[in-house]
């Protein structure tokens, strides 16, 4: 993976100027995305949350009988509680393998995991998602459910996550299941106020991508100089999230020799968040050698929890 020097310097070069979402966690933007989580506007953690909390036994029934539960990007693994607690009722044990770059979350969550659930043994992997599938192959016993949620599958160009399945899909087992949060299409409006919340903390997430630059690389980025911008397209699914210069400026940035001029205007792309429709969930899945096994929405069907397998 390039690192964020590299990014920095080819995203500011590049037309239309881009800095990529990933890094928008250090520990202050992590803070931030925290704050979002709970905003009332960024209904996908609370749906969610909701989702497995009313149909943990259901999915726990569906999950491969004595599984471990393995999940990617797990950070305080919260909402994998209610699963975590299903599968102990359904099989009164479980192994639990979390993987996050985080060792300071893996070392919290497990902690408190193993505090109140003596059924539990947890063997945490702390990396980035490609090397912790590898590593996985020897840590994690089988059958598995790879769990990833937070419709993290979204900030992925189509393709990109297409290619991601197929990846996890090389290290699965024909009895191996993957669950996966994905966020559904709907209003413009709802989309654009949860990306775009009103007391302006999205775009307070946002603007940390360039007090980070300014921070690590020397920067000078007046962030009163930007406003933060959502806008959901429609035809390709994305809400499409930018930072636009509000007058001609220059900005430079010490670390890298590099000085970046910008119209009034002319923006900086951060993020893309997809928004799938059922049949393109289906798609994405066959696309990555998997097929919908089942699925559950919440009662105004504004997000779903899938369960893939592999494809035969
Ligand atoms: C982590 N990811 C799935 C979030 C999303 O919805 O795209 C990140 C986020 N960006 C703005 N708000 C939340």
């Amino acid at each position: 993976m390039p690192s964020f020097e590299e990014e920095v310097r080819d995203g500011l070069a590049s037309e239309p100027r881009s800095l990529p979402c990933r890094f928008f966690y250090d520990e202050i933007g992590s803070k931030i995305f925290e704050e979002i989580c709970e905003l009332e506007e960024y209904y996908l953690t609370r749906v969610e949350r909701s989702i497995l909390r009313d149909r943990a036994d259901e999915i726990a029934s569906a999950a491969p009988a004595n599984a471990t539960l393995v999940e990617l990007g797990s950070g305080s693994a919260e909402k994998t509680r209610l699963l975590i607690e299903a599968l102990i009722r359904k099989q009164i044990t479980l192994r639990f393998v979390p993987i996050d770059i985080s060792r300071s979350a893996l070392i919290e969550s497990s902690e408190g995991l193993l505090l109140d659930h003596r059924a539990l043994e947890i063997a945490a992997i702390c990396a980035e998602y490609d090397s912790g599938l590898r590593i996985l192959d020897k840590a994690a016993g089988s059958p598995r459910m790879i769990l990833w949620l937070g419709s993290s599958v979204g900030n992925l160009h189509k393709p990109q996550a297409a290619d991601f399945l197929a990846r996890v899909r090389e290290t699965m087992e024909p009895d191996d299941r993957f669950l996966i949060g994905i966020d559904l299409r709907k209003e413009r409006d709802v989309l654009e106020s949860a990306y775009d919340d009103s007391l302006g903390v999205t775009a307070r997430f946002n603007l940390n991508l360039l007090a980070r630059v300014n921070r690590e690389l020397a920067g000078n980025f007046d962030l009163a100089g930007f406003r933060f911008r959502a806008h959901y397209d429609e035809e390709s699914g994305a809400v499409e999230s930018s930072l636009v210069s509000l007058r001609d400026q220059k900005v430079e940035i010490g670390a890298l020799g590099l000085q970046v001029p910008f119209r009034e205007g002319e923006s900086i792309h951060t993020e893309n968040s997809y928004k799938y429709s059922l049949e393109e969930i289906d798609t994405l899945a066959a696309e990555g050698g998997m097929a919908s096994e089942a699925r559950w929405l919440d009662d105004d069907g504004r997000y779903s929890v899938n369960l893939l397998r592999p494809a035969d």
